[in-house]
């Protein structure tokens, strides 16, 4: 039996193609969830409209600092897979769900799957950064979403084990825009500037969560805003979340399931994000990137000049990052960046799990 970990929104975006295809391909299956993400519409949403099937256990691990929820999380994954003895795990992402399965499947010598290994921001005040590097190193097998993860892992002698199949999230959005388009889902055809915003570099801190919404205000176009938990909690607890409301341009909403997602970015002419995942989605949609964390992501988009990176706290970078706004036009599909494969990044990982007999 093959056993999927996860426990935040990306990883069920990233897991529903992957369950799928190895379902197509007769494995059986079950998923652990840790709990890392509760509310309805930041997990139960994605189950119900990616076809996953429910999880046979959620360990409630959500909430409390790093250490706290890691080791809830691991403590509740030992027991579990000590039960359930599974082939192969499969991890997802860079997340302290991601950290958690990895340290406790390696140590019951379970072999172990990595989807979306190799990105690497060099910069370990990342908390991601340092999910990431023990995942990869303690994983048998390296799925990569693009070259430069491939090179990065090559870098860290890990080659052998790397594999690229592209993007799996893309796979997921592909699904989704084609199901819209088959259901000829009636869109809203306004522009807008579309904003995540959750990263903790970016909401730890009064002061810079405060020029994040000086930076919003400057853009003056309609920035919409599916608000994450923990923005909103430190919105409220820094005293911002009046002024946020009272921002003309800006409309924050509760957070959105995958399919409403897929709408917003469609019809974004500008992603305003300091999500991995969302920067990344912005090329698939045609919607160029305001980037708000100093970390180098995904590289060749960075080059050629889709995402922007700025500086909310910066007065000049707020500038040149207006400037790149006011510029930004929503991109034809034969116009956007192709740099993470071709959709079938889950096939591809089924095939080579069986070439390297992990499953
Ligand atoms: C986590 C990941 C991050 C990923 C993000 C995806 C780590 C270190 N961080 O960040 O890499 O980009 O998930 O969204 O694993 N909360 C709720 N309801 C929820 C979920 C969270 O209220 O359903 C609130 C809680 O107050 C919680 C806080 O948000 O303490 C932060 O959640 P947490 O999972 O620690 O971090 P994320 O910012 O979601
Ligand atoms: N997402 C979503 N609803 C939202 C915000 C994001 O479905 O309200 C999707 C988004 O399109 C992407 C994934 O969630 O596929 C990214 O998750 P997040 O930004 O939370 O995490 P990160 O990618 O930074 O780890």
């Amino acid at each position: 039996m093959i056993m999927h970990i996860v426990g935040n929104r990306p990883q069920f975006i990233k897991l529903a193609p992957l369950y799928r295809a190895l379902e197509l391909a007769g494995y059986q299956q079950n998923i652990i969830h840790s709990g890392q993400h509760y509310d309805e519409n930041m997990s139960d949403i994605f189950f119900e409209e990616l076809g996953i099937p429910s999880p046979c256990v959620n360990l409630e691990a959500g909430g409390g600092s790093h250490a706290q929820m890691t080791a809830k999380a691991m403590t509740g994954l030992e027991e579990q897979l000590l039960k359930s003895k599974p082939e192969l795990v499969i991890l997802y992402g860079d997340t302290n769900t991601t950290l958690a399965g990895a340290v406790v499947a390696s140590k019951l010598c379970i072999p172990i799957a990595h989807v979306e290994a190799g990105p690497r921001t060099r910069d370990k005040r990342n908390p991601e950064e340092c999910n990431r590097i023990v995942t990869d190193h303690l994983s048998d097998i390296l799925f990569c979403p693009d070259s430069e993860s491939l090179a990065n892992l090559q870098g860290e002698g890990l080659g052998e084990k790397a594999y690229m199949t592209g993007d799996i999230m893309y796979d997921t959005y592909l699904s989704i825009s084609g199901r819209m388009e088959k259901d000829d889902m009636p869109e809203e055809t306004e522009e807008i500037i579309l904003m995540t915003w959750h990263r903790q570099e970016n909401t730890s801190d009064k002061k810079r969560m405060a020029c994040v919404l000086d930076l919003v205000e400057r853009l003056e176009s309609k920035v919409v805003c599916p608000l994450h938990p923990r923005t909103r909690k430190c919105l409220a607890q820094f005293g911002l979340l009046e002024r946020a409301q009272s921002i003309p341009n800006l409309e924050m909403i509760d957070p959105v399931g995958y399919v409403e997602m897929v709408k917003l970015m469609n019809r974004a002419r500008l992603i305003l994000t300091d999500s991995g995942g969302v920067s990344k989605e912005s090329s698939f949609a045609g919607a160029k990137c305001l980037f708000m964390l100093n970390l180098e992501v995904w590289k060749d988009l960075l080059r050629e000049g889709w995402i922007h990176q700025v500086n909310p706290e910066n007065a000049e970078s707020v500038e040149a990052a207006a400037a790149f706004a006011k510029k930004a036009v929503h991109v034809a599909p034969a116009q956007r960046p192709r740099y993470y494969g071709d959709g079938h990044a889950a096939e591809k990982m089924v095939q080579e799990l069986r070439r390297r007999n992990l499953i």
